[in-house]
């Protein structure tokens, strides 16, 4: 069996993934970033060959994508980001026109095509209004972990309005309302409102097509997934590999790398036969 494997060092997270010709997932990971970006990578790399009990010499190809994509040194090639959510997002959802990749950075708008071909991209430019940060400055001034945001956002009955794009002002915006009294779920279903609202404009970019998938981290926070489809009036596909999907991508990039390496040599064997 041939393998191949798509590494993923995002900002935030580094995420791995390894599949098999059947493109079916067999081993993956997720860790946190860091400062030593090139270990990162290679720790996400072994953790994944670890779990799905495979050699590195039987991965034939690996493509690097994120941020720090030239950091994956052991890698064949590298691909950005976009196009890899793309491919993951068409591949998992067949039926996915627009991807809204949320991390911990950027938030990134795509159009794909029925091959998983990017059409139209937008991102968030320099400022981190709407995506993860402006979660994380939230998460960090009310003192919830990160994963109990969204859980605890779903609790809220009367939610404010909050008024900031900046993160940088953010944390103390939520603060100010702890200070009037405001109970925690409602100030973070505020926050969860005003980011969907700011990545519903980036998808109005693009053009915002059916079916739609939510990507990358942010995708696992129950509470974003609600804001979002009410505000976009409209279900959004996601699933547990959503996290993985620029990974997955890659995997399948250096999938097609493996088949492409191989068939010259089938035709040449199938000619002297
Ligand atoms: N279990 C979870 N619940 C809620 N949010 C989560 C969870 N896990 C991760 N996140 C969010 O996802 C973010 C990381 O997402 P992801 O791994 O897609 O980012 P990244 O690829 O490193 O960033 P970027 O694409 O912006 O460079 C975290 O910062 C956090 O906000
Ligand atoms: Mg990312």
């Amino acid at each position: 069996m041939a393998y191949a494997a798509g590494v993923d060092v995002g900002s935030t997270q580094t995420k791995a993934v390894v599949i098999d010709e059947h493109r079916n997932i067999v081993g993956r990971s997720l860790i946190d970033t860091g400062a030593n970006v090139v270990k990162a990578a290679e720790s996400s790399f072994v953790a994944a060959l670890a779990q799905g009990g495979i050699d590195e010499e039987e991965v034939e190809y690996v493509i690097g994508t994120g941020y720090g994509r030239y950091r994956v040194t052991f890698g064949n090639s590298q691909i950005t980001e976009i196009s890899c959510h793309g491919r993951g997002a068409v591949h998992l959802f067949p039926e996915t026109r627009t991807v809204v990749d949320m991390g911990g950075q950027d938030t990134k708008a795509i159009s794909v095509n029925a091959q998983g071909e990017i059409v139209d991209f937008c991102m968030n430019d320099k400022c981190a209004a709407g995506t993860g940060r402006f979660l994380g400055a939230a998460a960090a001034a009310l003192d919830i972990p990160l994963d109990r945001l969204g859980p605890v956002s779903l609790q809220s009955r009367k939610p404010i309005k909050i008024t900031t794009t900046c993160t940088v002002f953010a944390e103390s915006e939520v603060l100010a309302w702890i200070g009037k009294g405001k109970k925690i779920e409602d100030i973070l279903w505020g926050v969860h409102k005003s980011i969907a609202a700011r990545s519903a404009g980036l998808m109005r970019r693009v053009g915002i097509d059916s079916e739609i998938t939510f990507s990358g981290g942010v995708s696992r926070n129950v509470g974003m997934v609600k804001a979002l489809e009410e505000r976009l009036e409209q279900p959004l596909n996601i699933s547990e590999e959503c996290h993985f999907m620029g990974a997955m991508g890659a995997a399948l990039f250096a999938l097609d790398h493996v088949e492409a390496g191989r068939a010259p040599v089938t035709r040449t064997a199938e000619a002297r036969s």
